[in-house]
């Protein structure tokens, strides 16, 4: 089967066509139209900049789709979305143009989680990934653990309290002066820290864990992001500048990173005993990380737990993962009609697919 889909949930607009032959996933063409680089002069995500942008990109993309794929629109057998969570506005433009099209070409109309779509990317690479696993999302707005049962049942069993660790990436780049979002920023500049370091060496700055101190597998990284924009604060007051030096930057950026892989470690590793999962997906964008796929990666050897993690390329918003998660969706029988809303929050989407799957479950028992 081939099916076409779009992801236009916060800054980034997609459109894919992704091709299952023997069971195979083959993605044809993956567009992306970055909309950063007109963000990064705000310093963060302008909604309502983004929702225009979104509206102006989403036919060229779509037709790029096409062209790459060497696709025809009779071929399509789907059309997927994703419809929640993220930017409302963003949401919408993607949702009603994928309606226009499911309708145009006759094809069912697949509604895809965000997060769902994150960790169906790992599908695309490794061919033997099958559930149940576990499921590790750090993304822009979400830090979570799921029991991932089928393919299409996700059982959250922790998430962050309050900011995602892609958010508190981005606010501590700010602070820190580095371009919008700061994720890829602190990365590079953690490894020249760790680069630089003698072995044994201690970072003389150690910040808050962001595992919290309980037997749940929740995070909290907003006390963590406070301590490092006070510690920069006052550093700078005592300084009398704003201008840091570049050995006390690194040292910042590497005491951020060790909290972060050490304290989502500690989760996992609590996570992955209690549940006895042999398999462990990582996903979203902060995915991207060096350090963190070089420790949890470390964390999953050890136990003999195999590990998948997509390339860097499919670890952000994209719409080839978001046709990996409609393909599953769509051997469950779930399709939405035209009146398939977008959804902003992680528990209007939960209640929009339950009452799909359930449907596909009704319809499915009076087929067989
Ligand atoms: O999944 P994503 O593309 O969008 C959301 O669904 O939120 O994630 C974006 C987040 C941003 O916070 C960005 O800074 C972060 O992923 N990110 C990284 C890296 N690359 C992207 N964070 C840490 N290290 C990276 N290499
Ligand atoms: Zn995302």
């Amino acid at each position: 089967m081939t099916i076409f889909a779009i992801e236009s949930s916060c800054d980034e607009t997609s459109a894919a066509v992704v091709t299952r032959t023997d069971g195979k996933l083959v993605v044809r063409s993956n567009v992306v139209a970055s909309q950063i680089a007109t963000h990064a002069l705000y310093g963060g995500v302008v909604p309502e900049i983004a929702s225009r942008a979104h509206c102006e990109a989403i036919t060229g993309v779509a037709r790029e789709a096409f062209r790459l794929a060497g696709a025809e629109p009779s071929e399509i057998d789907a059309v997927a979305v994703t419809f929640a969570p993220g930017l409302i506005g963003s949401l919408l433009v993607g949702v009603s143009f994928a309606k226009a099209l499911a309708s145009t070409l006759g094809a069912p109309l697949i509604p895809v989680n965000h997060i769902e779509g994150h960790v169906a990317a790992a599908y695309l690479e490794h061919e033997e990934l099958a559930p149940p696993y576990l499921a590790l999302v750090v993304s822009g707005g979400h830090t979570s653990l799921y029991h991932v049962k089928d393919y299409i049942t996700f059982e959250e069993i922790g998430s962050s309290r309050d900011d995602a660790c892609g958010e508190a990436f981005d606010k501590v780049g700010r602070v820190l002066g580095l371009p919008y979002p700061g994720g890829a920023a602190m990365d590079k500049l953690a490894a020249e820290y760790f680069w630089k370091a003698a072995p044994g060496e201690k970072n003389p700055i150690v910040f808050p864990s962001p595992a919290v101190g309980d037997t749940s597998f929740d995070f909290s990284f907003s006390g963590l992001k406070t301590a490092v924009i006070n510690l920069i604060q006052n550093e700078r007051q005592r300084r009398k500048t704003d201008e840091l030096e570049h050995g006390l930057r690194l040292q910042i950026a590497g005491a951020f990173t060790a909290a972060v892989t050490d304290g989502i470690g500690k989760k996992l590793k609590a996570a992955l005993k209690e549940t006895g999962a042999g398999t462990l997906v990582m996903a979203g964008g902060v995915a991207a990380n060096s350090h963190l796929r070089t420790s949890v990666a470390e964390i999953c050897r050890r136990r003999k737990v195999s590990f998948a993690v997509p390339s860097l390329a499919l670890c952000g918003d994209n719409a080839a993962m978001i046709a990996a998660a409609g393909i599953h969706m769509f051997d469950a029988g779930i399709v939405a009609d035209s009146s398939l809303n977008a959804s902003a929050s992680d528990e209007s989407a939960e209640i929009t697919l339950a009452r799909l799957k359930e449907k596909a479950r009704i319809r499915n028992r009076k087929a067989t």
